[in-house]
């Protein structure tokens, strides 16, 4: 389709094999992922989102802290491919925290309550916006980077380690660096199982307007 955006949304694709040669600088990285984070939206403007962006030493140093934290918990003689997941996310140039802020949440609920049961709901609708908001505009500077969830695993120790406001909840991570491999095929289910349309004049016109 020739449109910008949608070309922008369909470049976006999930990248395993990262490096560190990103193609643009670390500050122009920051500012798209804050310009990302800052425009998306959020239910009654409230702005839930943060960010904790870490590159070189402190990225790896995140992945070695999940690291630990799958020791735990994955058999040593099955560690083997969680261990080259985990490197492959530090092999990066850097990773992207996703956080909501509970206490922005708890403001809601307290000042609307009529929706109290609606805002942590939407608190996570609008993590998943800005997450895609900011994988969309890395993949546009081509930017690789994947989603990982690696919560709550390892949010007490990342919350000392970077002195984490308590109220804010980690929802993902994301690693990014330079694209080190071609992006597979990706597969689609068909549009008519997916879509209605209605009240238009022609299905034929339906799909122009898509
Ligand atoms: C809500 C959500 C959670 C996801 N969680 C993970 C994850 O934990 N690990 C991972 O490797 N990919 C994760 N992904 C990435 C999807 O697997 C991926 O986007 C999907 O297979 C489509 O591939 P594409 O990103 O290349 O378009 C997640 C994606 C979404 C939207």
């Amino acid at each position: 389709m020739n449109n910008p955006l949608i070309q922008s949304i369909e470049k976006r694709r999930t990248q395993y094999a990262l490096g560190t040669a990103l193609p643009i600088s670390e500050q122009e990285t920051t500012a798209l992922i804050e310009a990302a984070i800052r425009l998306a939206p959020s239910s009654f403007n409230s702005q839930s989102s943060r960010a904790v962006i870490l590159y070189g030493d402190e990225s790896r140093e995140f992945w070695s802290i999940a690291e630990a934290a799958l020791r735990k918990i994955v058999p040593a003689e099955a560690f083997a491919p969680t261990k080259t997941k985990i490197d492959s996310f530090a092999a990066g140039a850097g990773t992207v925290l996703f956080y909501e802020d509970q206490d922005v949440v708890k403001g809601l609920q307290e000042k609307f309550a009529l929706y109290a049961d609606n805002f942590p709901v939407w608190s996570e609708q609008a993590s998943g916006m800005a997450q895609f908001a900011v994988w969309t505009a890395l993949s546009d500077a081509d930017v690789g980077a994947s989603l990982q969830h690696y919560n709550p695993l390892v949010d007490a120790e990342v919350a000392a380690r970077w002195n984490i406001p308590a109220s804010w909840k980690l929802r993902a991570q994301m690693p990014f660096g330079s694209n080190e491999k071609p992006f597979g095929e990706k597969a689609f289910m068909d549009d008519a199982a997916r879509f209605k349309v209605f009240g238009t004049t022609s299905a034929a016109e339906a799909r122009v307007a898509a």
